[in-house]
């Protein structure tokens, strides 16, 4: 059976984008894969959270992905910083990588730009922590968003570098994997290409019908279309972005004939967005409620995810040693 990883940080409650770019996809997979999903703690480090905090918000996705619909019995979720063997990993993929191909990755360029004070050693090499979380584990597929391809194409570059350094065929190279074939981007609704918690743009999966309203309501439109089957301006796109995602092909045809005869009212586009996006998230919000409080289900879930997260990723790093030349 091909395995499936991939990992969310824990720097806030998942919003819509997580959903449609990655989490949605844990749940279809985790049928047909050997699926792993985990809560990114270290690469959460770079975002300074507090102390009291880091063990919190690891529970807090934790039960947001059971809210979602990954089951246990199916699929292991484990919390990365549970997993030791990745550390050795990426040490070791350090090695094998370039500090100009590491400095050319836009997140790291963006980040360096947003914190200059602190451009440190672990933003660099967040490419190859992430290599090592999927490698470790042999993974053949990796459910991410648009915004991770270039961080995707790194730990391929890991995984074919490494294989070829030591003439091996130990790695195999990780695909990405979109829901519906095509890397997903969900907009912001304040006119921005991405929802992004840094952005504070999100409509989060525990939010209450009237939040997510409002929200919608606010995004922002332009005038109208200026003439018939005219080019979407870009935020106007964005919106039909989130009915191409929430709504039914009908639904998104409708308004897209009232956008090239011109006869669309925004108001009406954006009270079928609410409504629909409301009824994704009704559901996923009444588990998030129930799964919230349980902190002992959510810490034995997490206990056994890593036995078995661990087993999968010693087999791998004991090959590895052998290879190097470590006994
Ligand atoms: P993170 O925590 O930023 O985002 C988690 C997942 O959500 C997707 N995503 C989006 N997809 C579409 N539209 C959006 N607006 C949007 N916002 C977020 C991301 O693409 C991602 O799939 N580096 C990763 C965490 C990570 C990881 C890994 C992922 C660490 N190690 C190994 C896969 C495999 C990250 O920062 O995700």
């Amino acid at each position: 059976m091909e395995k499936v990883v991939s990992g969310i940080r824990p720097t806030g409650n998942l919003h819509l984008g997580n959903y449609f770019g990655a989490v949605k996809s844990f749940v279809k997979m985790q049928d047909e894969y050997e699926s792993l999903f985990f809560i990114a703690d270290w690469h959460s480090l770079t975002t300074s959270p507090k102390p009291e905090d880091i063990q919190r918000s690891a529970r807090v996705i934790l039960a947001e992905y059971l809210a979602c619909g990954i089951d246990p019995q199916k699929a292991k979720i484990y919390v990365q910083s549970d997993v030791k063997e990745t550390l050795e990993l990426y040490l070791f993929f350090n090695m094998n990588m370039y500090l100009g191909e590491l400095e050319r990755v836009t997140t790291f360029k963006d980040k360096a730009r947003q914190q200059p004070d602190n451009v440190n050693a672990g933003l660099l090499t967040y490419p190859t922590l992430m290599a090592a979380d999927i490698l470790q584990h042999r993974a053949h597929k990796v459910p991410v968003g648009k915004d991770q391809e270039q961080n995707m194409e790194m730990a391929r570059k890991c995984a074919r570098r490494f294989n070829h350094i030591y003439g091996v065929d130990l790695f195999p190279e990780p695909q990405n994997f979109y829901f519906n074939t095509q890397a997903v981007k969900v907009p912001g609704l304040d006119g921005s290409g991405k929802m992004g918690k840094s952005d504070g743009n999100c409509i989060y999966l525990y939010e209450e019908d009237a939040a997510i309203r409002k929200k919608v309501m606010k995004a922002v439109t332009d005038s109208g279309p200026e003439a018939p089957n005219s080019v979407k301006p870009d935020v106007i796109e964005n919106l039909f972005t989130f009915l191409r995602i929430c709504s039914d092909e009908e639904t998104y045809n409708y308004f897209d004939e009232k956008w090239n005869d011109c006869s669309i009212r925004y108001g009406d586009l954006k009270k079928q967005i609410a409504e629909d996006i409301i009824k994704t998230v009704t559901p996923i919000r009444e588990r998030i409620m129930e799964y919230r409080s349980n902190t002992q289900l959510l810490d034995r879930i997490a206990q056994e995810g890593a036995e078995v997260a661990r087993a999968s990723a010693s087999a791998t790093l004991k090959e590895v040693r052998k290879i190097i030349g470590f006994r």
